[in-house]
């Protein structure tokens, strides 16, 4: 088999150890051995969230944790504000227009960050928004969202909430659900914790308890009432995802030994290392909000971002991932989620300089691995 390397937004490269530990055999889902894996598991997801909150366990990717949100906080004809700033801004917006919710939108140029004043103004217009979806980080731009400050508004209203798509944030650097106020905040398990995909994770609120036991939107699967009943037997309401659950409680028990500063030190690092490489070269950044999540470059002028990724995934064995939607061509993205360290970054950035080549950029070999080795060594 060729070398290969996975270095897009997710799905994302997972640890040799924890794909044996995924390996074994299944154990019962209704048995003890199992519940006392779950009651472990939603105990540590607690300090990855930092929060007291409940977080629940489901059986899918992050757009159902983020559909799961819209069905148990709402009821029809409910109002919301959603923040427009990237296709997964979009989503939220197709989510709460499938469900006949009267949204109004804050568009923000794809690349910026929303301006919380815009925000500020739109709740104050409208008093009845039941409530603001948001991402933390909008992975198809690079942008970090201020859900921090965004938490500090929509905590002082009572009867609105904030819902925070984290699937690229939580656990990549500081989210802080309870001390920030963010009701219901979702993650999935194919980011920042280097797991394969189908789990997606809700965190709630008191406040956002209150919206779910009066919420009429039609559901079924998608039932956290249910799924609180079933915690508090130490269970799932349905089958649960049995082997990624016992891969993530391997990644949790690491995640705590490591612990969360050290954890978000090493993506800042990566993030900063390629961005020195990505700058040295030549090429601009397309975030002006960046994360540490992700560097999102800008594909030089009269060159096909599409290209770069192309042959870094045919010729060389390296997924990258291209632009999305409007940002198609324009862009393409390296990721710092996954089971990843600072020679996987060297490797990215030499491939880029070698595709750049390819595509009749002129680059120098070597300034961008040059700048980025420079920068690891002094930051070690
Ligand atoms: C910020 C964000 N929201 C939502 C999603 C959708 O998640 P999934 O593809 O797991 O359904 C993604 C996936 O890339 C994401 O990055």
């Amino acid at each position: 088999m060729d070398k290969y390397y996975l270095m897009a937004p997710g799905p994302v490269t997972v640890a040799p150890d924890i794909l044996a530990k995924m390996s074994e055999p299944i154990i019962h889902h209704r048995s003890p051995q199992f519940s006392a894996i779950l009651t472990k598991v939603r105990e540590d997801l607690k300090y990855l969230y930092q929060t007291k909150n409940d977080c629940l366990i489901l059986a899918s990717s992050g757009t159902g944790g983020m559909e799961a949100s819209v069905v148990n906080l709402l009821s029809p004809g409910d109002k919301v504000l959603v923040i427009r700033g990237g296709k997964f801004g979009e989503r939220w917006d197709e989510l709460c227009n499938t469900y006949g919710l009267k949204t109004v939108n804050i568009d923000v140029t794809w690349g910026k960050a929303v301006d919380p004043k815009e925000v500020k103004k739109a709740l104050d217009a409208d008093p009845d928004t039941k409530a603001v979806f948001v991402q933390a980080h909008e992975t198809s731009t690079g942008v970090k969202h201020p859900v921090e400050e965004l938490g500090a508004l929509v905590r002082e209203r009572p009867n609105t909430v904030l819902v925070v798509d984290a699937i690229s944030a939580l656990g990549v650097y500081e989210l802080k659900t309870d001390d920030w106020g963010l009701d219901v905040v979702i993650t999935g398990s194919q980011k920042s914790l280097s797991l394969p995909p189908g789990l997606a994770f809700v965190s709630i609120s008191d406040k956002a308890w209150g919206l779910v036991e009066k919420a009429r939107l039609p559901k079924y699967y998608f039932n956290f009432l249910k799924e609180k009943k079933a915690m508090g037997r130490e269970t799932t309401a349905f089958t649960p995802a049995v082997s990624l659950i016992i891969g993530l409680a391997e990644v949790l028990r690491s995640i705590r030994t490591t612990g969360l500063p050290s954890i978000f030190a090493h993506h800042r690092r990566l993030s900063e290392g390629t961005k020195t490489g990505v700058t040295a070269m030549g090429l601009e950044l397309f975030s002006m909000a960046p994360s540490e999540a992700i560097t999102v470059i800008k594909s030089p002028e009269g060159i096909d971002g599409q290209n770069i990724v192309k042959i870094l995934r045919e010729k060389y064995g390296i997924t990258i991932a291209g632009g999305q939607a409007q940002a198609k061509g324009r862009i393409f993205r390296i990721s710092h989620m996954g089971h990843l360290d600072e020679w996987d970054m060297i490797i990215a950035l030499a491939a880029v300089e070698r595709a750049l080549n390819q595509l009749g950029y002129p680059v120098e070999f070597g300034k961008g691995v040059a700048a980025a080795e420079k920068y690891f060594a002094q930051n070690g």
